[in-house]
C-alpha cells in the first residue's frame, strides 16, 4: 500500500513530465532509505560484486564512453533497502501508466558507482531499433554533494541546441525522471566517488 506522500510525489512527477518531458524531485526517499541503499552499493563494491558497465561495443572503447561500475537489482532477491526503492518505483510506474498509457510494465534497475574521474559521455538511453526503454529514472545516493565536486547530470533540453542544458547535482535523495527517447544527457566527471541507482521503465520485446 503506498503512502500519501509517495502518491503526491508521483503526481508531481507526472505533471512535470506532461509539461516538460522530465522531472527533478528532491528527497524522493527518506534519508535513512538513501543511506541504506548507499551502504549496500558500497558493500557490493567491496565484495567485488559490482562490475564494469558495458555498452555493447569493445571494452576499450566502452571505457572511454563510461567509467561506472554497476550491479543489477533483482526483485526476487531484493534486500530491505532495495524493497523500499522498488515499492516507491512501483507507485511511480502506476501513476505514469495511468497518465500516459505508455504500457510500462517492468522496471530494470542497477546500482552505479562512478570512481573519481569517471563520467559517461553524451548519449540517449534508447538505441535505434531498440526502444523498450521508455522512461529513465536516476536516484542519487550521495550525502552532502558539493557542486565543486562535479559529477552533475547534464541534460540537454533541445536535441538541436547544444547550449540548452541543465546540470543536476547528484545529491542524495534527488530523483530525475525523463522520457528516454527525448533527452540526450551525460555524466560530468566527478572529483569523488558518485553513487546512484538507475532505473528504466520498459516494455518487453522490440515493439514500440
Ligand atoms: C545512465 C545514465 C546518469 C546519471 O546510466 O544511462 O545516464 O546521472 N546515468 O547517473
Ligand atoms: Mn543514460
Amino acid at each position: 500500500m503506498s503512502s500519501p506522500v509517495l502518491q503526491k510525489t508521483s503526481s508531481l512527477i507526472v505533471d512535470s513530465i506532461a509539461k516538460q518531458g522530465y522531472a527533478v524531485i528532491e528527497q524522493f526517499l527518506s534519508r535513512e532509505a538513501i543511506q541504506a541503499l548507499a551502504k549496500q552499493a558500497k558493500d557490493l563494491q567491496s565484495t567485488g560484486e559490482m562490475h564494469q558497465a558495458t555498452t555493447g561495443i569493445a571494452k576499450i572503447e566502452t571505457l572511454s564512453i563510461r567509467g561506472d561500475f554497476i550491479r543489477w537489482i533483482e526483485a526476487t532477491q531484493a534486500s530491505d533497502a532495495e524493497q523500499v526503492y522498488l515499492a516507491a518505483m512501483s507507485d511511480l510506474q502506476l501513476a505514469i501508466n495511468q497518465a500516459f498509457f505508455l504500457g510500462l510494465f517492468e522496471l530494470e534497475s542497477h546500482f552505479a558507482i562512478y570512481p573519481a574521474g569517471a563520467g559517461y559521455q553524451k548519449h540517449l538511453d534508447q538505441f535505434i531499433g531498440k526502444e523498450e526503454r521508455k522512461v529513465s529514472c536516476i536516484l542519487y545516493l550521495n550525502d552532502h554533494w558539493k557542486s565543486e565536486s562535479g559529477g552533475q547530470l547534464r541534460m540537454y533540453l533541445d536535441k538541436k541546441d547544444e547550449s540548452n542544458f541543465i546540470d543536476i547535482n547528484p545529491q542524495g535523495g534527488t530523483l530525475v525522471v525523463f522520457l528516454s527517447s527525448d533527452f540526450l544527457h551525460e555524466v560530468l566527471p566527478a572529483k569523488s566517488e558518485r553513487i546512484s541507482v538507475t532505473g528504466w521503465f520498459r516494455t518487453r520485446g522490440t515493439s514500440v
